[in-house]
């Protein structure tokens, strides 16, 4: 379990794979996007898809163990403002996948981890058909919204972070990097 001093090894593992996860895919997701990269779509899927399997094995872990206490008595709209990023963080992971899902499959491209077909294309000659235009727009609306809005506020979550190691010199940073309390 977490302490204020040390956090579980499950936490720190969960963190970074979710995190070098989702900065992955945001990046892939613009670059294939902005260069009409079809062939990669199918690789965004399958690793978003995967991803989510750990997204949902941490928000379990989040459930059970509750959100990270500070490691330094802290303001009371500091404290809010923490617990606030990290449930929007939390649940911007979760919705962020549902979003592309139901892009793909309302569009009638359809969705699966590499040659693991979850859920099979609508074609017709070849060509994928829609299984409902209005599903495929807001899917492809909200993925690519709340893609803009999870980069934004992964940049401000890195930055509120550094400012802890760097500005307020305190364990905030090296507690999730797994640093023992003595090396702080
Ligand atoms: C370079 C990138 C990142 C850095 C430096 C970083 C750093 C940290 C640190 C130091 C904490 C502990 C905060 C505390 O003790 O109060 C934390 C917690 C957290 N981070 Fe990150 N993070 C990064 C990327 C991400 C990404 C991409 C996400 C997800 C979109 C994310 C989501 C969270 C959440 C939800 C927490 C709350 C604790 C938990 O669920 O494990 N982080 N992060
Ligand atoms: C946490 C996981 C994911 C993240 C962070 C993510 C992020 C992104 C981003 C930032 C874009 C570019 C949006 C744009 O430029 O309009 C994108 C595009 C896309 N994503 Fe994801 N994605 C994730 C999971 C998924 C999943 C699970 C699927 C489907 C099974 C999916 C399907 C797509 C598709 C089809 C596009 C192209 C959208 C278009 O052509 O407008 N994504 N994604």
């Amino acid at each position: 379990m977490d302490t204020i001093q040390k956090f579980s090894r499950t936490t720190i593992v969960l963190h970074w794979l979710v995190a070098a996860s989702i900065i992955g895919l945001i990046a892939l997701g613009i670059y294939m996007v902005e260069t009409e990269s079809w062939h990669l779509y199918d690789i965004h899927k399958s690793i978003g898809l995967l991803a989510f399997v750990a997204i949902l094995a941490r928000l379990a872990w989040r459930w059970r163990n509750g959100l990270p206490q500070p490691v330094r008595p802290m303001s009371r709209i500091e404290h809010v403002t923490a617990v606030a990023a990290h449930v929007v963080l939390l649940v911007l992971t979760v919705v962020l996948p549902l979003t592309g899902m139901l892009f793909s499959g309302a569009s009638g491209h359809g969705f699966g981890v590499f040659d693991w077909q979850i859920f099979p294309s609508h074609e017709v000659a070849g060509q994928a058909v829609p299984l409902s235009q209005r599903w495929s727009d807001i899917g492809q609306t909200l993925h690519g919204f709340l893609g803009y809005l999870l980069l934004v506020l992964v940049v401000l979550h890195a930055a509120a972070a550094l400012k802890h190691h760097v500005i307020d010199k305190d364990a905030t940073l090296k507690r999730m990097l797994g640093r023992a309390p003595e090396s702080t």
